[in-house]
């Protein structure tokens, strides 16, 4: 089903689609696990263009892409042509002539959105300032592992600021059916379009989305806690103005005490420890987040096996 397309939002993959890719990264991770071999994508390349720093992202999607048999080109926008002013649409249509997909991490959503018009290859979407689906839908996976596989009427609580990732979690928790909660000033809520394009989605599913500024209020019962930076890539230079405003927004003890006694508590990664998280509250849920952390590996070898095999 997702053959040939670009992997750009959650928001544009159906109900099943989603459900596809989480089955393939099971299976494929069983797969490694056991070291049985799938090489779904011998002699295919994955151009890798990065315009922001990353270490699991550039890490897993190079490793993954060589465990399915292909190869992966890391492309920084230090060293393309695209760095020095050489459009989008140019760049997409040479790169269309050599690879046989390409996973892009940059700034503007807008620049990926580009790059897909203009590629004729799958293009994947490994974050932008608005969203970050590879890591939401390894995160689904990884509430399915601790959670079991109904993930419908699980509460998952997001504490911090509304940014791409709270933007994901709308739309992941919309296409699988869960009650989802962003805590956030009022000042810093997740995108008003997302949300209103989350909340279509989630008639489909009986999702609950909803949006809150108190973090007690969201983490109230929630099987589910997760957080993020306070500056994401590109905010350096509002960081120190940024923890007096999210310092009410820290996840730590005291506030898990309102929710469910088996919650687990979840971070992308990289953290700011005392900041954003306690180190004792990241800590005591590290077996989750550093098996999420691996699960981006799966996750991604199922998207690229999806859309990029013959
Ligand atoms: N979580 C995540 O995307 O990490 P990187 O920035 O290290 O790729
Ligand atoms: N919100 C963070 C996520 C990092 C993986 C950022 O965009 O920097």
């Amino acid at each position: 089903m997702l053959k040939g397309k670009d992997m750009l939002s959650i928001h544009d993959l159906s109900v099943d689609e989603v459900q596809e890719i989480l089955a393939l990264a099971k299976e494929l991770k069983a797969k490694q696990k056991a070291g049985v071999p799938h090489k779904i994508l011998e002699g295919k390349t994955l151009g890798m263009i990065f315009e922001k720093s990353s270490t699991r992202t550039r890490v897993s999607f190079e490793t993954g892409m060589y465990q399915l048999g292909g190869q992966a080109l890391f492309l920084s926008n230090r060293d393309l042509q695209l760095g020095r002013g050489e459009p989008i649409r140019d760049t997409a249509r040479v790169l269309s002539r050599y690879l046989d997909g390409i996973m892009i991490r940059t700034f503007g959503h807008d620049r990926v959105e580009e790059l897909a018009k203009w590629a004729d290859i799958p293009v994947i979407n490994a974050l932008t300032d608005l969203l970050h689906p590879c890591q939401v839908l390894t995160d689904l996976l990884t509430i399915e592992e601790y959670k079991g596989k109904n993930l419908k009427g699980l509460k998952m609580a997001y504490v911090g600021d509304g940014n791409n990732m709270t933007n994901s979690f709308l739309y992941g928790c919309a296409k699988v059916g869960m009650t989802f909660v962003a805590a956030t000033p009022e000042d810093y809520r997740p995108d008003a379009t997302v949300f209103k394009n989350a909340l279509e989605d989630a008639k489909e599913t009986g999702a609950s989305l909803s949006l809150v500024t108190d973090p007690h209020e969201a983490v109230k019962d929630a099987d589910i806690v997760v957080t993020d930076t306070w500056a994401s890539m590109g905010q350096e230079a509002e960081h120190e103005a940024r923890k007096k405003i999210f310092a009410p927004y820290q996840v730590n003890k005291e506030l898990l005490e309102g929710a469910d006694k088996r919650v687990i508590v979840m971070h992308c990664l990289p953290a700011y420890r005392g900041e954003e998280i306690t180190e004792e509250v990241l800590e005591a849920n590290a077996d989750v987040i550093f098996d999420e952390a691996e699960n981006r590996l799966h996750t991604q070898k199922a998207i690229m096996a999806l859309t990029m095999a013959d």
